[in-house]
Order: C-alpha cells, then sequence, then structure tokens
C-alpha cells in the first residue's frame, strides 16, 4: 500500500468513526434525557392524575388509580415523598428494654433504634462515622447492649450517640501532643544535621520514633464531633415514631385528634412497669401497603369478612370520631359481650379508664403505616412494612396490663385473646391479596366510594394525593364541616 492509500484509508476511517461518535452521543444523551423525564415527573405527581376521582367530593368521587398499587415507579417515588416526609411507626417501647438496640427499614432508610438506661428511644442513622460500615445488620433482631460496637475496626458508641472510642486513634488533645513532639523530633534532624535514621538509631527507647508517633494520630480528630447522626425520634405511649426529612410537624400535632382520644391509654401504655408483651406475630402479605391501610380503615366488610368480629363489636354500633390529623378514627361503644375472647369482661382492663372507655374500642389509623384495636384490656397494634410494590410484612404485637398475668389460667386466656386477632388479620390479609389481584384487571378503572362506610378511606387517598404532588397541610377533622371524610375538594 502507497503512503498515500494509507494516508486515505486511515483518513476516511476516522470520518467513519468520527460520524459513529457524534450518532451515539446523541442516543446516550436523549436516552438519559427521556428517563430523567420519566423519573422526575410520574402521573402521580401532578394534581391532574387525582382530579377526577380522589379530589371530587365524597358522593362523586372515585376511588384511586388502581396502578398506584403495583407500579414499580411509583413504589420508589413514595419512598420520598410519603416514607421521608411523615412520622413512620418503627415498633414499640415493650419489644425495647432499657440498654438495647435494634434497626427499622424506613424506604431506603436502614434506622439504628436504641433505649439507653434513661429509658429514652432514639433514632439514628445505622452507619459508622468511620468509612462507613453498617453498625447493627438489618437481619439482627433487637438485642440487649450497652454501647453499640462497629464490627469493622471497633469504633464504640454509647446508645446516647455519642462515639466513646476509636481504637488506635488519639482524641485532637492526644493529637496535639504527639504533633508537637514530632515537629521537636524534626527542629532536631534540620539543627544537627543528622538523618532521620540517624536520630531514631540514636534513641534507645525508641521514644521519638516519628512513625511510631504518627500511626496514631489524626489530626484535628474530636470525638465528639464524630457521633451518630440522630434522627428526629418521639413516641406516643409506647408506639414509636420517626421523622426522616426532619421537616413533619412536631408528632403532636401531626396526629390530630388521636393522643387525646387515648390519652388513659397512653399514660399507662408509655410505662412498661404497668405493660407486658402479650403476643408478637409477623404476617406476610403479597400486597400493596396501601391496601391493608384502607382495609383496616373501613367496616363495610365487617359481616362479610369477619362475622364472628360483629359480635363483639358490631356494624351499628361504630360511631365515626374524626378530628383533625394525618389519622382516620372511629370507635364502637358500648362493646357487647357476644361470648369471643375480646369480650370487655375477659380480661383485667386498664386501669383508671373513664367508664366511657371501661366499654368502648377505639380504631385509629395513623398515616402511613400503623392501625390498632384499642380495647379496655388489650392494645392489638398491625405496624407496615413494605418490601416492594405487592409485598408488605406486617409486624403486630399485643400489649396488656400485668395485672393479666394474675388471672388464673391466664396463659390459655391471653392465647385466645392473641389468636382471636390473629384470625381476624389473617381474614383481613386473605382479601387484601385477593384485591391486589383484582386491581390489576385492565378494564378496572377505580370504583366508588359508600358514603356511610368509606368516607375514611376518601380521607387517607386524599392525605396520599397531598403528599405525592408534595403538598404539605395537616388534615382537617370533621367537626369543622358536616360529617364527611375531613376533605371537601372543590
Ligand atoms: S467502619 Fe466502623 S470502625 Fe471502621
Ligand atoms: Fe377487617
Amino acid at each position: 500500500m502507497s503512503t498515500s492509500t494509507y494516508v486515505a484509508s486511515v483518513m476516511s476511517r476516522a470520518v467513519r468513526l468520527q460520524m459513529a461518535r457524534p450518532a451515539s452521543r446523541q442516543f446516550r444523551q436523549l436516552s438519559r434525557c427521556l428517563s430523567t423525564i420519566s423519573a422526575t415527573k410520574h402521573p402521580s405527581q401532578t394534581e391532574s392524575y387525582f382530579r377526577n376521582n380522589v379530589r371530587l367530593p365524597l358522593d362523586e368521587a372515585q376511588t384511586m388509580n388502581p396502578d398506584l398499587y403495583s407500579d414499580a415507579t411509583v413504589y420508589e417515588i413514595e419512598k420520598k415523598a410519603i416514607w421521608e416526609t411523615t412520622w413512620v411507626c418503627v415498633g414499640t417501647t415493650t419489644e425495647y428494654e432499657k440498654n438495647s438496640a435494634g434497626t427499622a427499614k424506613v424506604g431506603d432508610h436502614s434506622i439504628l433504634l436504641t433505649r439507653a438506661k434513661d429509658g429514652l428511644m432514639r433514632a439514628f442513622e445505622n452507619v459508622c462515622r468511620h468509612r462507613g460500615n453498617q453498625l447493627h445488620p438489618d437481619s439482627e433482631p433487637i438485642c440487649a447492649k450497652k454501647t453499640v460496637v462497629c464490627k469493622y475496626h471497633r469504633w464504640c458508641y454509647s446508645l446516647d450517640g455519642r462515639l466513646l472510642a476509636a481504637p488506635l486513634m488519639t482524641s485532637s488533645e492526644g493529637g496535639k501532643k504527639a504533633e508537637k513532639r514530632i515537629a521537636e523530633i524534626e527542629a532536631q534532624i534540620r539543627d544537627t544535621g543528622l538523618t532521620e535514621e540517624e536520630i531514631i538509631a540514636l534513641d534507645k527507647d525508641k521514644m521519638l520514633k516519628p512513625s511510631a508517633i504518627a500511626s496514631s494520630i489524626a489530626k484535628k480528630f474530636d470525638k465528639a464531633e464524630y457521633s451518630l447522626f440522630p434522627i428526629r425520634c418521639e413516641t406516643l405511649g409506647h408506639m414509636i415514631f420517626v421523622n426522616i426529612d426532619g421537616n413533619a410537624p412536631p408528632l403532636n400535632e401531626y396526629l390530630g385528634c388521636v393522643p387525646k382520644q387515648i390519652q388513659e391509654h397512653c399514660e399507662i401504655l408509655r410505662d412498661e412497669t404497668q405493660v407486658f408483651l402479650a403476643g408478637s406475630k409477623t404476617y406476610d402479605s403479597k400486597c400493596n401497603w396501601k391496601l391493608l391501610s384502607e382495609n383496616f380503615m373501613e367496616y363495610y366488610h365487617l359481616p362479610s369478612v369477619h362475622p364472628s368480629l360483629t359480635l363483639v363489636s358490631s356494624v351499628d354500633n361504630h360511631v365515626r370520631t374524626q378530628g383533625p390529623g394525618y389519622n382516620t378514627s372511629f370507635v364502637t361503644s358500648p362493646l357487647t359481650s357476644g361470648g369471643t375472647p375480646l369480650d370487655p369482661g375477659a380480661a383485667p382492663h386498664f386501669p383508671n379508664l373513664s367508664a366511657y372507655n371501661n366499654q368502648t374500642a377505639w380504631f385509629h389509623y395513623i398515616f402511613p403505616n400503623v392501625f390498632y384495636f384499642c380495647l379496655p384490656h388489650s392494645f392489638f397494634m398491625v405496624r407496615l412494612d413494605p418490601q416492594s410494590p405487592e409485598h408488605t410484612i406486617e409486624h403486630a404485637t399485643l400489649v396488656m396490663h400485668k395485672s393479666t398475668l394474675d388471672m388464673e389460667g391466664y396463659e390459655g386466656k391471653v392465647r385466645d385473646i392473641f389468636n382471636f386477632y390473629d384470625e381476624t388479620n389473617l381474614e383481613d390479609i386473605e382479601i387484601c391479596e385477593s384485591v391486589q389481584r383484582g386491581v390489576k384487571a385492565t378494564g378496572y378503572k377505580g370504583g366508588r366510594f359508600s358514603f356511610r362506610f368509606e368516607e375514611t378511606i376518601h380521607r387517607f387517598q386524599n392525605m396520599y394525593a397531598d403528599l405525592m404532588i408534595g403538598l404539605r397541610r395537616i388534615p382537617e377533622g370533621d367537626e369543622t364541616k358536616l360529617p364527611g371524610s375531613g376533605y371537601s375538594c372543590s
């Protein structure tokens, strides 16, 4: 090949490459741009997405778009829009002895929960301040401990989050001393003209060996600046809540009417000398967390799904008690004795309840992940822990007063109470899994609300819509308007 032919062939190859490169770059840029658009603007983040369904007044409204219950992009958006912005329940103080620690997952965040000997619950990001090791493995249960020691290089933290020890690293004070000694050695080397090795050779006791000193210090290292990253953590009764982004209203304001309605119960539930964990269970449910939430807050399904529950808590005895806050609220009053393990006389009541509370069950759903049956003798709570769009783990706990332990044959009676709640919960999971399968039908675009029974779900879906479009407002209660969902949307 002549030189000119060779040059021409190289040139044409270069031209081909030049032409190919911009095309592939353009393609990459375009696809990046498209994926950014779809990642930042899902329809569920726009008001118009909800306008023709849940934003309408209750008697005209349609239930939410069914794809919200299975779409993977929606699930990812919820992690930021819902789980980071709200107060999320992460457990109960009855599970945490003093001097213990455990973890909980909120969205993509692993939270370290500790209870020190002062009895206070605290939450931190589950990460060591050294090189970022996870401190308490997500898979490990709650365990007794007085400090949290990182398994990587053994940095040690107190349960209130302070860094207590960083092995083989001096504190800033020690560091300054060591730095001073190194400076002295360096001056000595300069003044004498000896090499570092010659000085070390003369230093029989090795006290002046610079590398020995240098290996133990980190300049400007102050343990006080390396405490664990705190996360807002507050309690109501025995329920523990965290808020990841730190911008939610104070818990009491967020909960609205709830703390007042169960104030008497909370006084007792927060005191571990008075109550005990009578049972707990984890449920694996193949459905979206919102279906489980919605199912709890309506009693329309009681006669069909839980005929035995209506013996103690009949549909006609349910009364709506909706005040403000991120909750739905109703009571059954008076409770009836229908021969079930939940009958009001089945176990000792929490002490100091009013006459009204001695014959009443409160049913609250606290947005986004906890609901409970608060009876005079027991508090059965379910906490939702979403795993994927169509998979939610439920953590259930039953808490009772310690005087129950004095009942003759108390173990059997407590077991009966737990089993009753357990059966009810299993019935709920079964129907929710069936709904999960159903809402995926192509023809289904949402249904209608029962005005009498499902104003709670209308309220829930409007709270959800608010947060998905970035609107933060405390939902109003029914006392400010005609009974409805607390939402009168135009
Ligand atoms: S990463 Fe925790 S001590 Fe090193
Ligand atoms: Fe139910």
